[in-house]
Order: structure tokens, then sequence, then C-alpha cells
């Protein structure tokens, strides 16, 4: 049997390069498109090294629909993993035309694309940021999707409008074809592949914590600066659900593995990936502390705003339905990070 091919938009990126090695060890084979806007090839060079199998990569933007075409018609795609997109918030907010540009128009021409050639089966790399301020900490998938604050976040909850829209249109088409969509709903992803062959490479200085906390360890930066220390939480700081990347990439495989699982019946449908349980600020010091030995200088400052003072998902739907729950703790995820971290402290530079 010839193995089923998955086209892997954003294949170069953090997520992307681990949901490649997964694939590539699940059997399946692998076409990756970037524009390498946020990494590097040599990532993929990397997954090469991890796996032992090789993939094809096309240089290409999503939103070049003649670049699409031609992958599509050059491969049977049997599924779309599609993490490519701009992420970071604070840009996010001052280039706002360029984010919904990014990552709105390109979700609309790969669709475009995937109708054109009957390919109608995606993975779509949503975030918990599309639940907005809800007022409870545990996020479940019948919270509304309301409120998101800054534009990185309109732009994932557009999105998944749009792919609820084309299954929606599939229902009143009665098409003989329909999508097949699942809208995974990332916590906070951190951690590396074991081997610390490949990890995040943020460019600049890092907005999210985890790689912040690394810096500080390795020496690249001086102090973090903890956003608040006066919120309702067990030690004042923030509260996150951390998700080691590497069961986040499980829950991809899971996710396309429920797509041919008649019994679930999948249109469009969103899973949280998440651990359901959040660690602190102070507590992920502590944890890096612990692994590293080394001490993590720190300080207390203002809140940054648009932060939530705790979330954590409630991961029962995917494992009622994908059968998928995160297996790693948070030691695992603060090991592997610094792996990463301290044998490539310039990331893939
Ligand atoms: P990343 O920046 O490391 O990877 C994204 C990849 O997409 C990069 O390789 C980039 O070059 C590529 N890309 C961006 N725009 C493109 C375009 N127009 N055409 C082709 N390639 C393009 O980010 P990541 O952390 O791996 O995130 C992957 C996905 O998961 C993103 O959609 C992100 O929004 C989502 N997500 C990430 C997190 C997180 O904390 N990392 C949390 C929730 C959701
Ligand atoms: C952020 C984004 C979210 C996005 C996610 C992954 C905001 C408001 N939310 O989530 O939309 O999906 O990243 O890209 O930006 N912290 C510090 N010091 C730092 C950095 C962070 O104390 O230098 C704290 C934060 O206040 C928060 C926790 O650490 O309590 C986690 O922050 P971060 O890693 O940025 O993730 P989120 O804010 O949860």
């Amino acid at each position: 049997m010839t193995a089923q091919k998955i086209l892997v938009t954003g294949g170069a990126g953090y997520i992307g390069s681990h949901a490649c090695v997964a694939l590539l060890e699940a059997g399946y084979d692998v076409v990756v498109v970037d524009n390498l806007s946020n990494s590097r090839a040599e990532s993929l060079a990397r997954v090469k090294t991890i796996t032992g199998k090789t993939l094809t990569l096309v240089l290409a933007d999503i939103r070049d629909k003649q670049a699409l075409t031609e992958i599509f018609s050059e491969h049977k795609i049997y599924a779309v993993m599609h993490f490519a997109g701009l992420k970071a918030v604070g840009e996010s907010c001052v280039q706002p035309i360029r984010y919904y540009q990014n990552n709105v128009y390109g979700t609309l021409v790969l669709t475009e694309v995937m109708q054109e050639f009957a390919v109608k089966k995606m993975i779509f790399s949503s975030s918990a940021t599309v639940y907005g301020e809800p007022d409870t900490v545990k996020y479940s998938e019948d919270l509304p999707v309301f409120g998101a604050t800054n534009p990185y976040g309109k732009s994932k909850a557009m999105i998944e409008d749009i792919l609820r829209d084309l299954s929606t249109a599939d229902v009143l088409t009665k098409a003989s074809h329909p999508w097949e969509i699942i809208l995974l709903r990332y916590f906070n992803p951190m951690g590396a592949h074991q081997s610390g062959l490949i990890g995040e490479d943020p460019n600049g200085i890092p907005n999210n914590l985890v790689p912040y906390v690394s810096q500080v360890a390795v020496g690249k930066l001086a102090q973090l600066s903890v956003f608040g220390g006066d919120y309702p939480t067990i030690d004042g700081t923030g509260v996150r659900d951390y998700i080691h990347v590497v069961d986040l990439v499980k829950g991809h495989l899971a996710a396309l593995k429920a797509l041919d699982d008649s019994s679930l019946n999948i249109r469009c449908k969103a899973y949280n990936l998440g651990a359901g349980k959040g660690y602190s600020v102070l507590q992920i010091i502590a944890a890096f502390e612990r692994v590293t030995g080394k001490t993590i200088n720190y300080k207390i400052v203002e809140r940054r705003s648009g932060d939530v003072a705790e979330n954590y998902a409630d991961p029962g739907l995917a494992l009622r339905e994908l059968n998928w729950k995160t297996e790693k703790n948070l030691d695992d995820m603060v090991e592997d990070t610094w792996r990463w971290q301290s044998q490539n402290p310039n990331g893939y530079h």
C-alpha cells in the first residue's frame, strides 16, 4: 500500500517540524510548503536526521495560488495540516493588515485550491486565544468563541468561522464529498524533541514566557520580567496550561485518524489540546532552576495588558473522541526545552 501523503503548511516552524517527525515516524509521506518567513530550512534537515527519512520542501507562500496548484497537481495529497501563520500577539496589534492578509487570506487561498483538487481533510492550528476572556478558568469547547483581544487571536477565530462555513455549505449543497475539518485549539506549547535537534527558535527577543526563561537560563538574556504578582492565583502570578510539543503533535495524528472514524462523522469540529492543569510563572521558574541548576534572575513588574489571570483546558473531549491525552509532565517539558536551548544557544543560526 502506498503511504498517505500529508501537506504540512508551515512545516519548517516550531510545531510543524515536530509534526513532520511524528508523521514520518508513523509512515506518512510529507510535503512541506513554507515561505521561511519565521523559520529556517535547517529545521527540516534535522527532521531528516532524526527520522532517517526524506520529505519534500516547497519554498512558497500559501497565498501564492499558482504555487499551491502546482503542489496539488504534482502530489496526491490525502490531507492538509495547516500550521502556516504569523503568531506574535504584540506585532499583530501594530500590523493588523499583515496578520489578516497572511493568516486569513492565506487560508482562503489554501482552501480554494484544496476544494479545486477535492482534497477536503484539514487539521487546523487554532488557539485557546479564540475563547477571549470567559468567566471561567477551565475552557471547554462549548464556550462561545468570542472576544479574542488582538488581531492574531481574531484571525484564528475568523479562520475557524470560515472553515465552519465551508462545512455548512456542504450541508446546503448536499455535497457527496464533504469537508472534514478539525480545529485544534492549542493551549501553551513548550518543550522540544528529545534529541535536542529541533525546537523553538524565536526571532529577536521572545514574547512568550518559556523561550524567555530559557534564554535567561542560558545567559543570553539578563532578567525575566514577571508580568504581575497580584493575580488571584496560587502565588499571584499568571497560570497557564503548558503542553509538550511532542504531545501536541501526537494530538494531530490522533485527529487525522479521527477523520477516518465513521462513528465520529466529523465535518468541522473543535478540540482543545491541553493538559487540563495549569502552572504559575513562579512554578515555571522553579522548574527551570531545578532542572538546569541555574538561578533565574527575575523581577515582578506590572501586569501585561490583555493577559488573564488563569486558564487551562478541559481536555475531556479530546480524550473521549480522539483517544488522546498528554503524557509528559512539567519536568519533561523543561528538560527537553533545556536540552534544545543549551545545545543550540543561537537556535538554527
Ligand atoms: P512558527 O512561526 O514557528 O511556524 C509557522 C511557520 O509558518 C513558519 O515556518 C513560517 O515561516 C510559516 N509561514 C508563515 N506564513 C506563511 C505563509 N504565508 N506561507 C508559507 N509559510 C508561512 O509557529 P509555531 O509556533 O510552529 O505555530 C504553528 C501554528 O500554530 C501557527 O498557526 C500558530 O498561530 C499556531 N499556534 C501556535 C502557538 C504557540 O504558542 N506556538 C499557540 C497556538 C497556536
Ligand atoms: C500568548 C498569547 C496567546 C498566544 C500564545 C502562544 C497574549 C495575551 N496571549 O499566550 O494569544 O496564543 O501566547 O503564542 O499575548 N509572562 C511573563 N513574562 C514574560 C512573558 C510571559 O511573566 O516575559 C507570563 C504571562 O503574563 C502569562 C504567562 O507568562 O501569565 C504565559 O505567557 P505567554 O507565554 O506569553 O503565553 P500566553 O500569554 O498564555
